[in-house]
């Protein structure tokens, strides 16, 4: 590094790089390249803005200088570029490659760099948990990132945000930036108020969702920022939704639409609704959302018990026995959605085989002798210094234990709702409802059995990278379902015959008749949209992989 570039960074940024270095790798510097077709697309965009300057935060192997470099010369210009990369060796070896002037190569941690002013900033910034970042660098991009939005970033998010934010300030006036974003840019929280800078610090936005993977390999969906006009304000993202890298590159997008960033602001999730049919987008924000409500109206969704140790506090039966637990404070539990498997929609079908699990909660006031000895036996065996034990007080009584009304998987496509009517206690693997005053779980599982419910949860419950689905409580509580309905006895016999045999997918298919047509007075084409629109957003969701037949469990 020249020491040139060594000024531009603060001290505290230069310090502790080498040593950071040591310790970390690849995955920890988030370093995954992006496909040359998808950086091209993003340099042709820069280069068309006009840019004379650019800057590339996190170069790796420099795939977007060669990118723009290209670009400029294939339109007769030469475009001024800096790069910045915080491995040594990528650092030498991209310098050595000569995709960028040694003189303008930055070594160090682009967060701790000084700004300085550029046209356009491009790449594809490292996406890595700010909790598992070191300690340092984490602290520096905190501080990169409350600098420029005025207030402290949740610590929950993650480095690309940061990325984005101080990237910003190398901006001249009306310069831009184009960066690869992990698409959950689109819906978490701690993103809300990056939304609302952009929207008040650009003239233009526009998101880029391509279906086909740009990162296979890791499982990574990712969308493409492009934000032009530094200094100017703006209310709407233009959102651009592509089949194919081929057809981005063709600018033939399958969808667009104009989305208020107000909607992203609070919590809504207008990117996954515009990939719809408009007539399927009528439906639902017509006379759908006047007939139904979210499920938090009828139920409240919490995750299930954390023990801190499966296996301590689920004793096996000759553990029972040699320290004579008392069954009263032996609860029959569900630890794990695969117990659920051929129950149908009630607790009370479990399979035997699926039923000898116990939570042991024991009652602190008043402990037998054998339950002093097996307590004892855990706090010699260290389960007693487990992290969610020593958190709590007592360590041994697992809090919020409450027996729900129904259970729903945590990892799950189309997941069974079960009534608990075994009285089971359920474990984080699950979901507990507990019912809204005067509801019953049989009303509660013939709203949920239609095809609208497999819709409303492609649209409000995220999925990991790989597709599979994750049902949290919010996401869970903010699925719509039919306001009112008339519950019938016959209806939830037949739903539960066919999701003991496991045909889930007719399973929510046969509420369809008496709950949507008739009691909601859809007509039979607006079911086909229905299960088109949850087909069409299956395949977003999973990307460019096969569908995946529906199941229980992911
Ligand atoms: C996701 S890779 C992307 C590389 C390149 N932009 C591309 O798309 O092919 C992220 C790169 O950022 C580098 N990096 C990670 N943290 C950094 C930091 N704080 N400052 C500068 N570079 C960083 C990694 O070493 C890695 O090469």
């Amino acid at each position: 590094m020249s020491s040139a570039t060594i000024a531009r960074m603060t001290d505290d940024a230069s310090s502790d790089n080498s040593r950071l270095l040591a310790t970390t790798t690849p995955r920890a510097l988030g370093a995954y390249y992006t496909p040359p077709a998808a950086a091209s697309v993003l340099a042709g965009w820069v280069v068309e803005s006009g840019a004379r300057t650019v800057l590339e935060p996190s170069m790796g192997d420099g795939v977007f200088l060669a990118a723009v470099a290209q670009a400029a010369a294939a339109g007769g210009r030469r475009i001024e570029s800096w790069g910045v990369e915080l491995a040594a060796d990528t650092f030498a070896a991209t310098v050595a490659a000569g995709p960028l002037e040694p003189g303008r190569a930055i070594r160090g941690d682009f967060l701790g760099l000084e700004p300085f002013p550029v046209d356009a900033v491009i790449g594809n910034p490292p996406f890595v948990r700010l909790r598992h970042v070191p300690p340092a660098e984490a602290r520096r991009a905190a501080r990169a990132a409350a600098a420029v939005l005025g207030a402290p970033m949740d610590p929950s998010g993650s480095s690309w945000m940061p990325f984005v934010l101080h990237a910003s300030r190398f901006l001249r006036p009306g310069g831009s930036l184009a960066f690869v974003l992990p698409y959950e840019l689109t819906y978490v929280r701690y993103a809300r108020p990056l939304w609302r800078f952009l929207a008040d610090s650009f003239a233009r936005l526009r998101l880029v969702r391509v279906r086909e993977r740009l990162f296979p390999e890791i499982m990574q969906d990712v969308v493409l920022l492009f934000a032009a006009g530094s200094g100017g304000t703006t209310g709407a993202i233009e959102f651009e939704a592509y089949d194919r890298v081929r057809d981005l590159d063709l600018g033939r997008p399958d969808r667009t639409a104009s989305i208020p960033v107000e909607l992203v602001v609070v919590g809504r999730r207008p990117f996954v609704e515009a990939l719809l049919p408009p007539a399927l987008q009528a439906v639902l924000a017509g006379r759908l959302a006047g007939a139904t409500v979210p499920a938090s109206e009828l139920v409240r969704f919490n995750v299930g018990y954390v023990t801190g140790d499966k296996g301590f506090f689920h004793p096996r039966e000759a553990v029972v026995r040699r320290f004579r637990l008392p069954a009263s404070r032996l609860l029959p539990s569900l630890t794990s959605s695969r117990q659920l498997r051929g129950a149908g929609v009630r607790t009370s079908g479990l399979p035997p085989a699926a039923t000898g699990h116990r939570l042991y909660l024991p009652d602190a006031t008043a402990l037998a002798p054998g339950e002093r000895a097996y307590l004892a036996e855990g706090e010699a065996t260290g389960i007693a210094g487990r992290y969610k034990c020593r958190v709590r007080e007592p360590w041994f009584v697992t809090p919020g234990v409450r027996t729900p009304a129904v259970v729903l998987p945590v990892f799950a496509d189309a997941p069974v709702l079960l009534e608990n009517d075994a009285g089971y206690v359920a474990s984080n693997s699950l979901l507990c409802g507990y019912l809204q005053p005067g509801l019953t779980a049989g009303s509660l599982l013939a709203r949920w059995y239609t095809s609208l419910t497999l819709l409303q949860i492609e649209l409000e419950v995220h999925a990991l990278g790989g597709g599979v689905r994750v049902f949290v409580p919010s996401e869970a509580g903010a699925v719509r379902l039919a306001a009112r309905v008339v519950e019938s006895g016959r209806l939830t016999a037949r739903t539960d015959a066919l999701v003991r045999a496991g045909e889930i997918a007719r399973a929510y298919e046969l509420g369809d008749e008496p709950v949507l047509i008739r009691q909601l007075r859809l007509s039979p084409a607006e079911i086909e949209l229905i299960r088109e629109g949850t087909t069409i957003l299956g395949r977003w969701r999973n990307g460019s992989r096969a569908g995946r037949p529906l199941g229980l469990a992911a």
